[in-house]
């Protein structure tokens, strides 16, 4: 049982000096037990000798009968609380009358009945209150409203989704992989060689204005300058680099360039690079791959073509087009008008591609020989707006709560 303080005369001094000191006899302090148990006890055992005393001990024992009273919830708690304090020979009471009241002294007599009947008037209003509340089951309804339900639902809190670019390359990625390719990444800052120079592309080529970039500011005495990729297409170069033939990648990723935002520009947009090269490649695999790939992307009904373009990394070249999805290829418009999304041709430009010039397996050391093969570079966010009808690239980056819910 702790020790517990208690205020009873002089504290300070030593016994000697106590005599100068009598006028402060109230501080001195000695050690009690607590009050659990010391209606077992005489007061003379307890240590109290003065009615000042009384007041503390009194105190005591109420609130721990208030703090036991708060805790009986039912009926059976209810009877052995009762008893415990209202029992004829161990109750708290009874105890108090045998051990305090009857051996006090006279001096102690009057103040120890005057604390017991105070106690007693509580503890019997107190029973008998608590005596209602139990037998009216009011605290086991009571009860039952603070029971936790746990099969009740939670807060719900929104779920964010993944964003239509994510979403979209997910589809892109799954019809690829379903057809051999495996799913490759590359650094976005890029050194110049992997962006351009071992893509056939060497300095002052012209085709370099297309790709004006932002070139990161470094010490002077660093290894040489870094940018941010203007492509994905670097990410061939690394991987062959990695790995001899056969080679069957595609590459998604975040791409940059100095474009001024508008419609269907941004600084920065999405792209998917396509690689495929072994020993027996020939034009029509790649056609073939590329027209699957359409269809499983757009629905078996589009029809696709391609035309002469030029790319220093591919050769030949072409550029793929799909029949326009507005329209259905007819290249006419609502009401007679001409189509606005192809502008009349009933065809849209998708992407870039050819077979890979020779130029190219000299930088990653294949033999142009033996090797050949088709790449393709995809604009993640046009096939993302031709698909789901968007008519502004900038929606992607705004991250605008009612454009991405239509997406969930
Ligand atoms: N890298 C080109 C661009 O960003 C796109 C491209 C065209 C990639 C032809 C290719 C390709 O792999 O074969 O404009």
């Amino acid at each position: 049982m702790p020790p517990r303080l208690l205020l009873a005369g002089p504290i300070c001094c030593r016994p000697g000096e106590a005599r100068n000191l009598s006028s402060f006899d109230v501080f001195y302090l000695s050690i009690m037990p607590t009050t659990d148990g010391s209606h077992d006890k005489t007061l003379a055992a307890l240590g109290v000798t003065r009615p000042e005393q009384l007041a503390f001990l009194f105190a005591e024992i109420r609130a721990r009968f208030d703090s036991e009273s708060g805790a009986v919830r039912d009926e059976t708690a209810f009877k052995q609380f009762r008893d415990a304090w209202l029992g004829r020979k161990s109750g708290v009471l009874a105890g108090i009358t045998d051990n305090w009241l009857k051996p006090a002294t006279p001096e102690l007599k009057r103040a120890v009945g005057a604390g017991l009947n105070e106690l007693r008037a509580h503890v019997d209003a107190q029973i008998e209150s608590r005596r209602v509340v139990i037998e009216s089951g009011a605290e086991e309804t009571a009860l039952a409203k603070e029971r936790v339900d746990l099969s009740l639902p939670g807060v719900v809190r929104p779920i964010g989704s993944r964003h239509l670019i994510r979403q979209v390359f997910q589809e892109i990625e799954d019809i690829f992989v379903s057809i051999g390719f495996s799913v490759v990444e590359g650094p976005e800052i890029e050194t110049p060689y992997y962006n351009f120079e071992a893509l056939n592309i060497p300095e002052f080529h012209p085709v370099r204005d297309d790709m004006d970039t932002f070139y990161l500011e470094l010490p002077k005495s660093g290894p040489g300058p870094l940018l941010l990729r203007t492509h994905t297409s670097p990410v061939q170069i690394r991987t062959m680099e990695k790995q001899k033939p056969p080679v069957r990648v595609i590459v998604p990723g975040k791409v940059y360039r100095r474009d001024n935002p508008d419609a269907t520009h941004s600084f920065m947009f999405h792209q998917i690079e396509g690689l495929a090269v072994d020993t027996d490649i020939t034009f029509c695999d790649f056609t073939g791959t590329i027209e699957y790939f359409v269809k499983q992307y757009f629905g078996p009904s589009v029809k696709t073509r391609f035309r002469p373009s030029y790319f220093p990394f591919t050769e030949p070249s072409v550029e793929f087009d799909v029949s326009c999805i507005f329209c259905g290829g007819s290249g006419a418009g609502p009401g007679g008008a001409t189509c606005g999304k192809c502008k009349g041709s009933g065809w849209i430009e998708l992407f870039g591609a050819g077979m890979v010039d020779p130029a190219v397996y000299g930088f990653v050391n294949y033999d142009a020989k033996k090797v050949s093969g088709f790449a393709f570079g995809m604009g993640m966010d046009r096939l993302a707006m031709l698909k789901y009808g968007i008519d502004d690239i900038q929606v992607f980056f705004q991250n605008d709560v009612r454009f991405l819910k239509q997406f969930p």
